[in-house]
């Protein structure tokens, strides 16, 4: 048994970086210092992406940034939402580099680093920072909320693509970018990133809406952690695009089980991410996802992930219209099949019943 245990190869690559399995931390307060990337590192994580630094805290103080979230601001992203006091949020622009540096003497997984920002004059220059800091790659987690009418989708896409050029023209590093589902034509607009410059492409950014107080008739942010079921919407868009661009693909959002990690190597993600399991399980938990994976890898006799990677993506899969329109259909019409209340029976009960009140 142990010995076959050993003949489970988990490694991968992204972003032409070596990684000893595909489970990654995504960016967030689980990554923000030296002892708790050491503390993931210990139990098993392949590489971590630090939280994001803002834009806004390289540009103006933080009182200006604490206005702009009260107002709700247009640029602002998804993770500043939720933290009010952004400036206080990942040790500020020098604990920044600091942390980086740190953490690349004593960590040996690789370290990406995240920027948050909408105009590519505005933090090239931090991102060459992060660069000579020492950081393995970085990750543009560039979503902003778009409500000016006046923009139009194309203008978005441009904007995103040339930022990437930007950073592309100014690093030698990788660069990772982190985007939201929210775009009409996303395989269209994933190509464009990638022949913009873009190493690898992180699925996808989760989106917080804020809540309304009715008492005080206030808007008021919320996070709540992941579901599972979250999972789906990427595995989707993976499987499409997955074999038609040559950037990396890294799953984000809903990862929370060893066969959630399995079906992201299958649909072809390089690397699946993790962050709200890891909040609400704790670190420990990377023990247990890893250790299924490999249980699972044995009893189907995988020998190694790479054996795996992309083996259910659209152009695999014996049914391709799985993944499109075709489906769709078939699936509205499986429920309601199995659904009494929907059953002819249940909506004749229900009609007789009306008119009779
Ligand atoms: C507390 C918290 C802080 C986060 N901070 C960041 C951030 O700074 N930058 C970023 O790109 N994503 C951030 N995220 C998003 C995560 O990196 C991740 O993409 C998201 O939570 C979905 O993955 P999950 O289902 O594994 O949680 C944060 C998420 C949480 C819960």
């Amino acid at each position: 048994m142990k010995e076959r245990k050993q003949m489970i190869d988990l490694r991968t690559t992204y972003m032409g970086l070596e990684l000893k399995n595909p489970i990654v931390a995504s960016a967030s307060p689980l990554c923000d210092s030296v002892d708790k990337i050491r503390l993931l590192e210990d139990h098993g994580i392949a590489a971590v992406v630090l939280p994001s630094l803002f834009e806004e805290q390289l540009s103006v103080d933080s009182e200006s940034v604490d206005a702009d979230l009260a107002r709700g601001a247009e640029t602002f992203s998804e993770s500043a939402s939720f933290f009010p006091r952004a400036m206080n949020y990942n040790l500020g622009p020098y604990g920044y580099l600091e942390l980086i540096r740190k953490a690349k003497e004593s960590v040996s997984v690789p370290v990406i680093g995240s920027l948050n920002g909408v105009s590519p004059a505005g933090w090239i220059e931090y991102s060459r920072d992060i660069e000579q800091a020492g950081a393995d790659a970085i990750e543009l987690n560039i979503y902003s909320l778009v409500t000016n009418p006046a923009r139009t989708a194309l203008d978005v896409e441009k904007d995103y693509c040339g930022l990437v050029r930007a950073m592309r023209e100014n690093l030698r590093i990788p660069i990772a970018v982190k985007i939201s589902h929210f775009f009409s034509a996303i395989a269209n607009f994933a190509s464009h990133l990638d022949t913009s410059g873009a190493n690898a492409l992180v699925l996808f950014n989760r989106f917080y809406q804020p809540d309304l107080n009715i008492e005080q008739l206030e808007v008021v942010p919320s996070l709540t952690l992941s579901h599972p079921s979250e999972l789906l919407l990427r595995l989707h868009w993976v499987a499409i695009i997955h074999g038609h661009i040559g950037a990396d693909l890294a799953i984000t959002g809903g990862v929370h089980s060893a066969e959630d990690v399995l079906k992201s190597m299958m649909v072809g993600a390089r690397v699946a991410m993790m962050t709200s399991a890891l909040l609400q399980y704790g670190v420990e938990h990377l023990d247990t996802v890893r250790t299924g994976v490999v249980q699972w890898m044995e009893e189907h006799e995988y020998e190694s992930i790479n054996q795996m990677h992309g083996s259910m993506n659209q152009r695999n899969v014996p049914d391709p219209a799985a993944y499109e329109r075709a489906n769709y259909m078939h699936v509205l019409s499986s429920y309601a099949l199995s659904k009494r209340s929907l059953q002819p029976q249940g909506l004749v009960k229900m009609t007789h019943s009306e008119s009779a009140d």
